[in-house]
């Protein structure tokens, strides 16, 4: 078999249809970054300016999204960002757990080809996968949780906090959590989240 690649990847998610969403959509969606990127960001489904241009998170939810990456110093050059369905429902509805399920063999051979050392799952859907059905975004939002030498970040979806502004200010201190992992990920990946002050951490070793 050819060596899997990014753009083999995306190729294959343009020409898609394993599920019904092909035939709505204007252009698939497959990601945006680096195949060395170390974080990866996984969204929910494409909206219309996504559809129209074939790239994640470009309308008001990017622009948010962009403003959080600015704030703790991240850009998108430092990420590979997707969803976890790469075509736009109709109407923007939610995802389908069939859609979701025809998808993930894409999301799956993107996470094994980057290999991050971090996953950010932003929304409800995509922290179903990493975190099971019954997880509720409410409860464990903003607490990593490390599995085979990997840490998953669940986060709110920029589109539901831009909905409530009663959840900006938790959205912010999850980034700036994201940030201290990030600065500190050695220590994260080892279990040990305690103060990276401390003596017993004289060196902490970040992902930039
Ligand atoms: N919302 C998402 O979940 N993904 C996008 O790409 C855009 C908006």
């Amino acid at each position: 078999m050819s060596k899997d690649t990014l753009a083999l990847i995306a190729e294959e998610i343009r020409s898609c249809t394993l599920c019904a969403l092909h035939q709505t959509r204007t252009q698939a969606v497959p990601g945006q970054g680096e195949s060395h990127a170390q974080i990866m960001f996984i969204g929910e489904a494409p909206g219309f300016h996504e559809d129209q241009q074939g790239i994640p998170f470009v309308g008001t939810s990017g622009r948010y999204l962009d403003e959080l990456l600015r704030m703790i110093q991240l850009h998108r050059d430092d990420i590979f960002i997707t969803n976890v369905v790469r075509c736009r429902p109709p109407r923007n509805r939610d995802p389908f757990r069939s859609e979701i399920a025809a998808c993930q063999t894409y999301t799956e051979r993107q996470i094994a080809l980057i290999n991050p050392r971090m996953i950010v799952t932003l929304g409800r859907f995509s922290m179903a996968l990493f975190f099971g059905e019954t997880a509720k975004i409410s409860a464990i939002h903003g607490q990593p949780k490390v599995e085979n030498g990997r840490i998953y970040y669940p986060l709110y979806h920029p589109a539901a906090v831009l909905r409530n502004p009663l959840l900006r200010a938790t959205m912010e201190a999850d980034f700036w959590r994201m940030r201290e992992i990030i600065d500190n990920v050695e220590r994260y990946l080892s279990g040990d989240n305690n103060d990276s002050t401390s003596p017993q951490h004289p060196q902490q070793l970040s992902l930039f």
